[in-house]
């Protein structure tokens, strides 16, 4: 190939620079242009370590009007996710927005659109799909080994944004973030166990609580009851307030035994079969990038590729946007007392 893809990354917070940043930089199909922060120094620090040629700016605007991108990732707080993404897509570029990609359900509707009218690719950061982990659990499942998924359960917890994100205050405050751990962890397991079971969630019943982050404006922990269209039933939840441990694990119920998926790195599937009475250990692949300080997840990569039409997007905004579906249902259950049923 002889064109690179011009990218540019607005947002140089933690996940810009842990992430998205250094997975371009070692994309062969794509040349990180520009870099974005109303921080200007934090771009510079980014490039500095990934990207020496980029031109930075604290301003998006600006950078879409100059720098003629094709792509664009948008690793913002939760709130400009969606004027940010719209103006990129505007603007020409491919977008990769993070996650949850909206903090509504018309936000999510109106950057679908904006992609489907401009034809350019809306890709969500749904990272969990890309986990090693996570993608030999769909390779297993879609074996047929496991027989139909009756029961899933998924958590995902840690201790808080702030042991993530230091500078990242936004993270508990309502009107930049809209959800607390519901979207921040549980859009993340909500978008995995409808990657993983291919099934989608007719009715959600929720609770929140804020415990522990005393002086947020959004909850610090979700728990909630699901059913799928098929009639398959499960549980989510998400926390910030999980100590001595990261919970981040799913586990499948099926026909033919319990399929229990651990994403630490280096961690084996394990299935527990009933017949034939077994116990199968599915070593997980290393990781795609391997690059100092790497996630392996070549997510930045991935989305290019997907722009050159070189593979399928592993995670559309369509996909991105049913998966947000969940978690506001699951917040409107939480602040009604009844469950709620989604449209399909
Ligand atoms: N997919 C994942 O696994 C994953 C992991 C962590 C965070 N995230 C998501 O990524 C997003 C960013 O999270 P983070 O942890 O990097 O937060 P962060 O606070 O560390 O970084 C956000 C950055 O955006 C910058 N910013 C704010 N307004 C801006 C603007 N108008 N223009 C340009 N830059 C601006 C801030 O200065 C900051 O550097 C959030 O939506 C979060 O939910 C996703």
């Amino acid at each position: 190939m002889s064109k690179k893809l011009r990218v540019g990354v607005i947002g140089c917070g933690a996940i810009g620079s842990r992430l998205h940043v250094p997975d371009y930089s070692v994309c062969p199909y794509a040349e990180i242009v520009a870099l974005c922060d109303i921080i200007p120094a934090k771009a510079k620090e980014v490039a500095d370590k990934w990207a020496p040629n980029a031109k930075i700016y604290s301003d998006y605007k600006k950078m879409l009007k100059e720098a003629a991108l094709d792509c664009v990732t948008v690793a913002v707080p939760n709130y400009l996710h969606a004027p940010i993404t719209i103006a990129a897509l505007k603007a020409g570029c491919n977008v990769l927005v993070e996650k949850p990609m909206a903090t509504s359900a018309a936000e999510s509707r109106a950057m679908v659109d904006t992609a489907k009218k401009m034809k350019r690719l809306l890709m969500v950061n749904q990272s969990q799909r890309r986990f090693p982990a996570h993608v030999k659990a769909k390779e297993v499942i879609d074996s047929g080994i496991m027989g139909r998924i009756i029961h899933v359960t998924a958590q995902f917890g840690h201790a808080g944004p702030e042991y993530w994100s230091p500078t990242g205050k936004w993270f508990f405050d309502k009107k930049q973030a809209r959800f607390g751990a519901m979207a921040d962890l549980g859009v993340h397991k909500a978008d995995l166990v409808r990657f993983l079971t291919g099934k989608e969630v007719a009715e959600v019943s929720a609770y929140t609580a804020r415990l522990e982050k005393k002086n947020a404006t959004v909850e610090d922990n979700f728990v909630s009851c699901l059913k799928f269209t098929d009639g398959t039933v499960g549980t989510l939840c998400s926390s910030w307030t999980v100590k001595g441990m990261e919970a981040n694990y799913t586990i499948l119920h099926c026909a033919n035994g319990s399929l229990r998926i651990c994403e630490i790195p280096g961690k084996p599937l394990v299935a527990n079969l009933v017949n034939p009475h077994c116990e199968i250990v599915f070593l997980v692949p290393p990781p795609v990038t391997n690059y100092e300080g790497s996630w392996g997840l070549d997510v930045s990569g991935a989305f290019v590729r997907a722009c050159l039409g070189m593979e399928k997007p592993f995670c559309t905004g369509e996909e991105g946007m049913k998966s947000l579906d969940v978690i506001l249902a699951a917040e409107k259950s939480a602040l009604t007392g009844r469950s709620v049923k989604l449209k399909h």
